[in-house]
């Protein structure tokens, strides 16, 4: 697949998107559509701590990238009226850079920390007594002449995100009061967050139109929004501007994005699961080798879908292909998945 396809179907955030989506971001719990369990959850808690007038427990966000888990944690400051500082766990790299931030962080303030489960050990063993009682031990100094300096921080809200909630050491997840996992979005949320970015962007967006894009978008907003700018593109030039059923389905598929919303990498994956390994069970190393493709980036970003939708199954000998599969890819289903034995 050429880089600019692989860009258009990946979850995976980028700069354009960052650029130009902050207009598109929604502010509020009541603008953000989908994930309604979580919504209802976090009305209920923003409320009561309100009323209280202390910090919002520790939140963790999980689940696959582009379904809004930043976008929640942004939303949470706005709703408790208090700054969010926003880092990562591969940029906090010394104790400092994390004794840095708590230190300035003001009552009921947000400390987000996207892709949490990428901190290193010292770093979490800092956050420990930070999340549990707002405490830190600043060291001065280095060997036997170093002081440690017991610092009281402001209560404060840790809000985590990660894409892997299994990488999570267990001390951690003790420490967050609220956990949240993200579902991926139905057709038809897809379809109103496509009207409301529409919306927003001056699109026009037909019904025919906004249900081509939702339905090959992988459940996932950010994919979503990306289609409809490329499917816009398309109707400018080839059409009148609005973005038809027609003018969608006719560019998606010049994207190589196929009917259930799978691109070539997936296809790849299932192919090469089919034909050099009788349809699995397959090692997760063996996958990537095969396809070339980073181990982790195939388990957060491409299985998680294909899973979803019934295209493989994790078993505890590997990956396997479901009947689905084949009949997706037009290829005729191996013996040893005739038997009923399977639990397909
Ligand atoms: N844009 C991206 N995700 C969204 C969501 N969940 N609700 C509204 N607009 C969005």
């Amino acid at each position: 697949m050429i880089e600019d396809q692989r860009h258009l179907i990946s979850p995976n955030r980028k700069e354009d998107d960052d650029r130009h989506w902050e207009s598109i971001r929604p502010r509020t719990l009541e603008e953000y559509i989908g994930q309604n369990k979580i919504k209802m959850q976090l009305k209920i808690f923003l409320q009561a701590v309100n009323q209280r007038n202390e910090a919002l427990d520790h939140v963790l966000f999980y689940g696959p990238p582009g379904l809004g888990k930043t976008t929640l944690a942004l939303i949470l400051g706005r709703e408790l009226g208090v700054r969010v500082e926003s880092t990562s766990g591969p940029a906090l790299e010394h104790p400092g850079d994390i004794a840095a931030i708590l230190t300035n962080l003001e009552r009921r303030d947000i400390l987000f920390i996207d892709e949490i489960h990428r901190l290193n050990r010292v770093v979490e063993e800092k956050l420990y007594p930070a999340m549990e009682d707002y405490r830190m031990d600043l060291v001065m100094g280095q060997g036997p002449a170093a002081r440690v300096l017991p610092l009281e921080l402001s209560p404060f809200t840790l809000v985590g995100a990660t894409t892997r909630f299994g990488a999570i050491s267990s001390p951690m997840r003790d420490r967050f009061g609220i956990i949240c996992r993200l579902q991926f979005y139905s057709p038809g949320e897809l379809i109103a967050v496509l009207n409301r970015s529409a919306g927003i962007m001056g699109i026009s967006l037909l019904p025919e139109g906004a249900a081509e894009i939702a339905g090959r978008a992988r459940g996932t907003p950010r994919i979503a929004n990306r289609l409809l700018k490329r499917v816009r593109d398309f109707a400018q030039v080839q059409g009148n501007g609005q973005v038809t059923g027609k003018i969608a389905d006719r560019a998606l598929t010049e994207m190589e994005i196929d009917g259930e919303g799978l691109d070539s990498m997936d296809r790849s994956l299932l192919i090469v699961l089919a034909e050099n390994y009788g349809g699995g069970p397959v090692g997760i190393e063996t996958l990537a080798a095969a396809l070339s493709e980073d181990k982790d980036t195939i388990e957060d970003v491409y299985e998680p879908f294909l899973i979803q939708q019934g295209f493989l199954q994790r078993t505890p000998r590997g990956r396997v292909l479901t009947p689905k599969s084949y009949d997706h890819l037009h290829m005729s289903l191996p013996e040893s998945m005739k038997s009923s034995e399977l639990p397909f």
